[in-house]
């Protein structure tokens, strides 16, 4: 006979355990276990070989129909999402509370609304009116975006169903609470059990389907983790709230590539798009100055200039000193520092480090090794980069620096910008063969060369 067992679901990562226990053992939180309703087990009675229905089996090479596109008009949104949105699919957008998801996705159905499509708007934290007035201040008043408050997922679907829209925007999944299942919305069963029943709807009626999902402290889209199985696509609306600049970037997409980025500027009215990022992250570089550097990123297939900033701080001695990054990684930074020591004789241990990747920007790029290695090198000889040139290469422990991809595209953004040279590692391609415009090439095969050429400029 089924019998429900008791479990209890970490609500940071979904993981499942039997008895209550402070910390939850898959993803080391602490008090995130909370108990809910358990299913019912039922014994496998019948031979699982008889009785169902048969499916088709088809072959790898047989006709493809590739996914309808519907661009939104919002050029950055449309390259972020793979070249836009899919008919009957679900996409997930996680991102930290207040980070512009509502003001973004409310700015599209505008868009798609103006545009002929049947777009509702559900907030399940916002009344109507709140949105109706965000909506007038972004200037989108007139949209004709229908509009809900709404929170019972049983209650959303008999509406919609009645006529359904070709774009559905749910803000937030955390809000939503659906009757076939027990507990608070939020929970990490509620918000899958809702999910569900809303991705089912966009699938059967072929409805565009935006979920909003906001994000834990570190970095994961809230408790339900579990939805981004669930979902087609999973965006990340990403950026520090103190700064103007927001990226939209996909981390999972079943129809095309998660290689592209948006990129968005928070404005008095609402999200603008940034067409040229590079210009964005760079400060005024009329001026030489110490510990900066500037590197091409590049974010999938597009490049985008970023300032990297190093501060060094000479100690008293006796203290701990500090190494404090922003937009970095850290153990990347003692790597750095440590292979600047043992390989090229620069000692760091008697003074603060601080590095800061300007305009709030989170750099992932293995290539910026070499411009961070720079912006330190400058710091702590006091000798400044030229402002005309951008650096980058990834560093191996042995002190080598290591060709990186697409070298041609990071130096025609480079030149794009006006900057006249690089320094990048030496590679095994032949002078005449080189591409990526008229940008001076300085090629370096080892760390201990860069710090040579940098002491010994005057
Ligand atoms: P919001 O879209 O509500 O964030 P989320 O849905 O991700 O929680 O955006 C909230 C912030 O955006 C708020 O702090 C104010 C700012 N904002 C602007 O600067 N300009 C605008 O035009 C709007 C609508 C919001
Ligand atoms: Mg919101």
């Amino acid at each position: 006979m089924a019998k429900p067992k008791k479990k209890y679901v970490c609500q940071n990562c979904g993981s499942i355990s039997h008895r209550w226990q402070g910390q939850c053992a898959d993803c080391g939180d602490w008090n995130t276990l909370v108990e809910e309703a358990g299913e019912t087990v039922f014994a496998a009675r019948h031979n699982l070989q008889s009785g169902g229905r048969e499916v088709r089996l088809v072959g790898l090479d047989s006709e493809i129909k590739l996914p309808e596109r519907k661009k939104t008009g919002i050029e950055e949104f449309d390259r972020a999402v793979g070249g836009g949105l899919v008919a009957g699919s679900a996409t997930l957008m996680g991102g930290d509370p207040g980070i512009g998801k509502s003001t973004l996705l409310l700015q599209v159905s505008a868009r798609l609304a103006h545009a002929g499509c049947s777009v509702a708007y559900i907030s399940g934290e916002e009344a109507a009116d709140q949105v109706r007035l965000r909506a007038r201040r972004l200037g989108l008043g007139d949209a004709p975006v229908k509009l809900a408050s709404a929170t019972s997922v049983r209650d959303i679907l008999t509406t919609l169903s009645k006529d359904p829209p070709d774009f559905v925007v749910i803000d937030s999944i955390q809000t939503m609470h659906s009757d076939l299942i027990e507990g608070a919305p939020g929970t990490v069963s509620q918000v899958r059990a809702s999910a569900q029943e809303l991705i089912k709807f966009a699938k059967e009626y072929g409805t565009m389907m935006m979920l909003v999902g906001h994000v834990t402290k570190d970095g994961n889209i809230a408790g339900p983790r579990v939805l981004e199985h669930m979902v087609d696509t999973v965006m990340s609306f990403e950026g520090e709230r103190s700064h103007q600049y927001r990226i939209l970037r996909s981390i999972k997409n079943r129809f095309g590539g998660t290689d592209e980025i948006g990129v968005f500027a928070m404005e008095e009215m609402g999200l603008s798009e940034v067409q040229n990022p590079s210009a964005l992250f760079l400060t005024d570089r009329s001026e030489e100055v110490t510990g900066a550097t500037v590197f091409p990123a590049l974010e999938g297939t597009r490049p985008v200039l970023v300032e990297i900033q190093a501060l060094t701080v000479r100690l008293a001695s006796g203290a701990t000193p500090r190494r404090s990054v922003v937009g970095w990684d850290s153990s990347r930074l003692a790597m750095i520092l440590a292979v600047l020591e043992a390989r090229c004789g620069l000692s760091f241990s008697g003074a603060e480090v601080y590095l800061n990747v300007a305009g709030g920007y989170r750099l992932t790029d293995p290539a910026a090794d070499l411009a961070v290695a720079a912006a330190l090198i400058s710091a702590h000889a006091e000798r400044p980069m030229p402002s005309d040139a951008v650096i980058f290469g990834e560093i191996a422990l042995s002190g080598e620096i290591r060709p990186v991809s697409n070298t041609p595209l990071r130096l025609k953004e480079a030149s794009k910008l006006g900057f006249d040279r690089a320094l990048i590692p030496a590679s095994g391609e032949k002078a005449g063969k080189q591409s990526g415009g008229t940008v001076k090439r300085l090629q370096f095969a080892k760390l201990a060369n860069l710090v040579d050429h940098m002491l010994a400029r005057a």
